[in-house]
């Protein structure tokens, strides 16, 4: 792909990301509430927002494919030349029902299961993360840069855990292993804000053993272009459909993560 088709597909995914994070807006003191599973909730304004990005993108590209979390969610058979948007319309569902203001509206194209342009907007603070592989990364206009911490000791850490969550599960496990290594850990709520505030230099690490590649497949991206090191958790290459995931600022720091996670 030239590099003006990746800004083309990264300006699509940016115009998507505000087309959606606006009806999360609109939607934000009215919505409805279904519960998918116990602690797993789906609302008026999660659908609203996928049908605004799909429109967006297939009045530009209407020959791509689209996958979202809201209703037909399967990865679509594809040869490798085809591009599919992977689309989480609203990735922080529980914080929305809580007005607790962290969530986004995660974009991105992806081609041969690699993404190659990628948006995560921020409706509260109308930020644009997004990248274009090999072209770099960028909060609006300016480039993004991981942060330069090299020691796990130094690290601020995040990570996701799925809506149900049982006592063995390894994520917690993980947890309890590295939080007297690291400085602290945060869970935001939010898979998407926390991959992009890695990819800003805001924390410097982040693991999930449990998530959807639309959870992920925006801000894998975003990291790679800021610099900084991805991987599935025991340090085998990342996979957008295994989609669990290691990721931090630096190698050392990966590294570090990665040698403590539970095999
Ligand atoms: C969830 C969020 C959360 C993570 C869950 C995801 P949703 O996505 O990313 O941080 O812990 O695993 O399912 O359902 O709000 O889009
Ligand atoms: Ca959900
Ligand atoms: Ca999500
Ligand atoms: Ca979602």
């Amino acid at each position: 792909m030239d590099a003006n088709f990746l800004h083309r597909l990264a300006e699509v995914a940016k115009q998507a990301g505000r087309a959606g994070g606006q009806r999360l807006i609109e939607l934000r003191d009215s919505f409805e509430v279904s519960e998918k599973g116990r602690h797993d909730f789906v609302t008026n304004a999660d659908i609203a927002s996928q049908q605004a990005v799909f429109e967006c993108i297939q009045s530009a590209f209407p020959d791509h494919l689209l996958m979202g979390e809201e209703g037909d969610n399967h990865r679509p058979p594809v040869d490798d030349d085809a591009v599919v948007w992977v689309v989480d319309p609203l990735d922080g569902t529980t914080n929305y029902l809580h007005q607790f203001p962290c969530f986004a509206v995660s974009i991105a194209a992806v081609q041969a299961s690699r993404p190659v342009a990628a948006c995560i907007y921020d409706p509260l603070r109308e930020h644009h993360y997004w990248a274009a592989a090999g072209q770099g990364a960028w909060l609006d206009e300016e480039p993004l840069r991981v942060s330069s911490t090299g020691q796990l000791g130094d690290a601020l850490l995040s990570m996701s855990l799925p809506p149900q969550v049982q006592p063995d599960s390894p994520d917690l496990l993980d947890f309890l292993t590295l939080v007297p290594q690291c400085r602290a850990i945060r869970r935001t709520g939010s898979a998407a804000m926390n991959l992009a505030w890695l990819a800003a230099g805001k924390i410097d690490g982040y693991w999930a053993r449990q998530i959807r590649p639309w959870d992920v497949a925006a801000g894998v991206l975003l990291i790679q272009e800021a610099g900084g090191v991805v991987s599935s958790p025991l340090g085998e290459p990342f996979d957008l459909w295994q989609a669990n995931l290691t990721a931090a600022c630096s190698p050392a720091v990966h590294q570090q993560m990665v040698s403590r996670l539970t095999r």
